[in-house]
């Protein structure tokens, strides 16, 4: 009987040190995960505000994409500023709710609507057109629209004019669009490009190759494909831009905004993703990452310092 007691109390012991150890286990790697959720945070979900009081009546700004994410963040902001804002984009819907939202928030009904498809040059140049018919002013255009490797599943691979989908609406599209409105950003006087970039633009490693193609597939210039590339393209086109702007009224820069939780990152992590992994990861991903107002404020700092 003395033995039996013994040999129960012993487990009872063990599996009591045992439970006490995998507790601490658990504590230890809870901490772990916290300290690199936190990390993660304070590296890219921290947003530094942009603090200007610029106001900016009597000013004309061109966005394009300032319907939803970044692009719209930015939008009320510059409208809250006084701003005449022109809401470039290819869907009316969610850009009419977007400026009756601005409306609302602001006070600032002086804010547009113009249709916009970047991936068709034609569009483009009809856009420009317009815009140089019926606008009489342009101090600031921010090239803001943006897609990434999803689009590929879900638009295709080729712009209107056979260019890859991403390099044609994130780059050719908006080159295009500066240079028809060029002359009018320089009658404007002391008038801002900004174009919207992204840390990844360092991701692109080998050398552009300008072969004209077409591919297989009856792409041209094949090798500009992607988004690296393309984020790499706004960046050159600022620097180059900035180069023949010398000496005028004009300045171009090109922004990261860092990383910020909308659609061009959540809508691919929600359609590959199972429903209740998502519900997990969602969360998490909007603590470590910016919000939209967070990821519009490069753009801000940018194009109000100094204005
Ligand atoms: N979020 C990030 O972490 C992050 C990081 C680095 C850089 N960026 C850059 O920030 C910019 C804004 O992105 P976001 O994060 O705000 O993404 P988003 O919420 O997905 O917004 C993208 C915008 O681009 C517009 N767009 C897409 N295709 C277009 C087309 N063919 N013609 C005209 N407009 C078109 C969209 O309008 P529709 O409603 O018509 O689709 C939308 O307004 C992009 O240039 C992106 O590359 C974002």
């Amino acid at each position: 009987m003395h033995n039996v007691d013994f040999a129960v109390r012993t487990i009872t012991q063990v599996q009591s040190e045992t439970t006490q150890i995998n507790e601490n286990i658990v504590e230890s790697k809870s901490d772990y995960y916290k300290i690199i959720i936190l990390t993660l945070k304070y590296y890219f979900g921290t947003t530094r505000w942009c603090k200007s009081t610029v106001t900016l009546n009597g000013r004309t700004v061109l966005i394009t994409g300032g319907n939803i994410g970044i692009g719209k963040a930015t939008a009320i902001d510059l409208a809250n500023r006084g701003a005449r804002v022109i809401i470039a984009s290819r869907n009316k819907e969610k850009a009419i709710q977007t400026i009756k939202e601005i409306n609302d928030k602001t006070g600032n009904d002086n804010v547009r609507f113009m249709y916009l498809d970047l991936m068709d040059l034609e569009i483009v140049r009809q856009f420009a057109e317009q815009f140089l018919n019926e606008e009489k002013r342009l101090d600031i255009l921010i090239n803001n629209s943006g897609i990434a490797g999803w689009a590929y599943k879900t638009i295709g691979s080729k712009t209107k004019q056979n260019y890859d989908i991403i390099f044609g609406v994130n780059h050719l599209g908006h080159f295009l669009l500066t240079y028809l409105l060029l002359d009018l950003l320089k009658k404007t006087r002391n008038s801002r490009v900004i174009n919207v970039s992204s840390l990844r633009h360092l991701w692109r490693r080998s050398p552009l190759t300008y072969d004209k193609g077409p591919n297989n597939d009856g792409m041209l210039y094949p090798d500009l494909a992607g988004y690296d590339t393309s984020k790499l393209a706004n960046v050159m086109h600022s620097k180059m831009l900035s180069k023949i702007l010398q000496g005028t009224p004009v300045t171009a820069n090109s922004v990261h905004p860092g990383l910020a939780a909308t659609d061009i990152l959540m809508a691919p992590l929600k359609s590959v993703l199972p429903e209740k992994l998502y519900s997990i990861v969602d969360p998490i991903f909007r603590f470590i990452s910016l919000d939209s107002a967070g990821g519009a404020q490069t753009t801000k700092m940018q194009l109000l310092t100094n204005l």
